[in-house]
């Protein structure tokens, strides 16, 4: 991948503005009470301008599906055309759109009626993405889903989101769907989309025993990295998805998806400890701690820039280059968050001058916004969102941000 290294910020559709006819607001009936989030279909504009003071060169954003088709088969053109002005506006401010199909959100027909592990899933949603095809012109960088794990394991596993279920094998069903609906979307895009660059956001992470010195701890460890991490990557380089699971039995298939990655999107947050806990789903405990004194984030997790090396050491198997689509912290501690971009753009550079080709970061988030379990107590954004009024403020992380990318334009 040529070209200059991207600097940029990320969102997704359904955190900014929810969607009447969204799965997730059916899911979380708090939303009910707060149509319209942080606001910004209506400030589009002005946030678009903030955009452009900060700096950055890309803005990585999601479409909300339940918003482009509401009921199966009608397009409400003007959501579309909406995105289409959002890419106008962007190019125009020479930033480079990246955008998201699947930011874990669905139109509440298609929950319904195609869940992704029923057999029509893959089909609906292809057809929705030849429609954004046939409107959005002017996108080079496309993530056809974004963290699919996340989507399978919270929605699948431990039913903790939409369709709520605990059903592994259902689970291995909808992420081989997943799958081979990237392989169809691989295809349409590169036919439609000259130059088109594509990938996928895999959520990485950082992981370790609890106790070291306990064999079920480190057998744990050993077997999550392999699960969480490594399994998606492995199946872009063989074509073999194989899901395996603490003590149960190993799920494996076939998917058309080998090489079909220009580029890989990590998401990369923390580093987790598994203990052994036969009281919990798969014997699994997941646990954070404070090892370097920093502080655990408001969502209670560790800070821990190091683990970025080995997570990208293992990613760049795949031989693409790497793009961070997102990196980011909790909190409302302003020096905290400066302190957290600082460390994990040191543990950037040391990836990058150990020849590791990241071509791309992404601060999670532009602004406050919906955290999926927590709500509204998340302070990611580099602007604060008062939800009352709308207002935005910038944090003293947007200055420092801003003038680490103009230091770091070369890097
Ligand atoms: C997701 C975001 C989420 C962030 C913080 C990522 O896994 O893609 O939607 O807000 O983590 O939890």
């Amino acid at each position: 991948m040529s070209g200059k290294f991207l600097w940029g910020v990320a969102t997704s559709a359904f955190q900014l503005d929810g969607s009447p006819s969204a799965d997730w607001t059916s899911w979380d009936p708090a939303l009910g009470e707060k149509p319209g989030l942080t606001g910004h279909r209506e400030v589009y504009r002005q946030d678009l301008r903030l955009l452009k003071e900060l700096g950055v060169n890309a803005y990585r954003f999601s479409i909300e599906w339940s918003r482009i088709e509401p009921e199966e088969g009608r397009w409400d053109e003007g959501a579309l055309a909406f995105y289409g002005e959002l890419v106008e506006i962007l190019r125009s401010y020479q930033i480079e759109p990246m955008l998201t199909l699947n930011h874990f959100t669905h139109p509440l027909w298609f929950a319904e009626k195609y869940p992704w592990h029923h057999e029509g899933s893959t089909e609906k949603f292809l057809r929705f993405a030849g429609k954004v095809l046939s409107v959005i012109k002017g996108v080079r960088y496309w993530i056809t889903f974004n963290e699919p794990y996340v989507l399978v394991l919270g929605g699948y596993f431990e039913g903790c989101m939409p369709p709520g279920l605990r059903d592994p094998s259902r689970g291995f069903r909808a992420l081989t769907n997943i799958l081979v609906c990237h392989s169809g979307l691989y295809r349409m895009i590169h036919d439609r989309v000259p130059g088109a660059m594509v990938s996928l956001a895999h959520n990485m992470a950082a992981i370790a025993p609890w106790h070291p010195w306990n064999p079920l701890d480190r057998l744990l460890s050993r077997l999550g990295t392999r699960f969480y991490n490594r399994s998606l990557i492995e199946v872009f380089m063989t074509g073999i998805l194989s899901m395996k699971l603490p003590f149960s039995k190993e799920l494996k298939t076939e998917v058309p998806v080998k090489g079909k990655l220009d580029f890989l999107g990590v998401n990369y947050y923390t580093r987790t400890h598994l203990r052994f806990n036969p009281l919990k789903n798969f014997f699994v405990e997941l646990r954070h701690k404070d090892v370097h004194g920093y502080g655990l984030t408001d969502l209670g997790w560790e800070v821990h820039p190091d683990g970025l090396h080995k997570v990208l050491k293992y990613a760049s198997r795949l031989g693409v280059p790497i793009i961070i689509t997102e990196n980011g912290i909790a909190t409302k501690d302003d020096e905290k968050k400066k302190q957290f971009i600082k460390m994990h753009m040191d543990a950037l550079r040391g990836c990058i001058d150990g020849g590791i080709g990241v071509r791309g970061y992404f601060y999670w988030s532009f602004m406050d916004n919906y955290e999926w379990l927590q709500g509204f107590d998340s302070r990611f954004g580099l602007y604060r969102v008062d939800f009352d009024t709308m207002e935005r403020k910038p944090t003293s992380a947007v200055e420092f941000y801003a003038a680490l990318i103009r230091k770091s334009s070369s890097f």
